[in-house]
């Protein structure tokens, strides 16, 4: 995985780009937390990136852990991201907690050594998002922040319109998606 942001598989294509060639083995990826967004995530990795393999997922609800390994038809579920970085094979974790839970996972997922993707924000406040980096400095391993809208179609032929100056100085810009049933509150509680 590289610095930046972007989403997991576009991650994985780029990380298997620097390592490309005959005999490599798959990256191995372990998933924390498996709610919408760590599921749809380890779907990914499991059947949408032939550069890697879906190695594990954690989840402290671990009858959801272990529903999303049975339907991805992977052996390993665990209870915790400790428990999950034991497991052998696993080169990089994507964090997919809830907000408040990243920076920490981030700090316990770079001093075991692995790369990480984590879902945005990086961390609730300035001191534990420095820290986090501070870790992930310190254990040289590689840390992208998600932010997939970057990757959307319509998002990125607006940013190219926005740096040909199309459209003169942007001062101000407002984009919506369809957020559907999500409760914003839901994320940070
Ligand atoms: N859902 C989206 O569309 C979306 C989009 C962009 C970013 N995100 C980000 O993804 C993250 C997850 O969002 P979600 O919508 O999947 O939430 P969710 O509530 O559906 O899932 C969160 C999962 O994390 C687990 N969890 C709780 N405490 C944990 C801990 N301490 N360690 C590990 N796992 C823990 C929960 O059991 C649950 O399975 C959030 O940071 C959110 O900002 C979500």
């Amino acid at each position: 995985m590289q610095a930046g942001s972007g989403n997991a598989t576009e991650a994985i294509h780029q990380s298997a780009k620097i390592g490309s060639g005959v005999g490599m083995r798959k990256l191995g990826i372990g998933v924390l937390g498996v709610g919408d967004m760590g599921r749809r995530h380890a779907e990914n990795v499991r059947r949408l990136v032939p550069e890697a393999s879906l190695i594990a997922v954690a989840d402290p609800a671990i009858e959801r852990a272990r529903q999303v390994a049975a339907d991805l038809e992977i052996e390993h579920a665990f209870s915790s991201l400790e428990d999950m970085l034991a497991q052998r094979g696993i080169d990089g974790v994507i964090i997919a907690a809830p907000d408040k839970f990243h920076a920490q996972a981030i700090r316990t997922a770079a001093s075991a050594g692995k790369d990480i993707l984590s879902e945005k924000p990086l961390a609730l406040n300035l001191a534990d998002a420095r820290a986090a980096l501070d870790a992930v400095a310190t254990a040289g391993v590689r840390l992208q922040v998600g932010f997939m809208r970057r990757y959307d179609p319509g998002y990125a032929a607006a940013m190219k319109r926005v740096e040909a100056g199309e459209i003169g100085q942007l001062r101000r810009q407002q984009a919506g998606i369809d957020a559907g049933q999500i409760d914003p509150h839901r994320l940070i509680e």
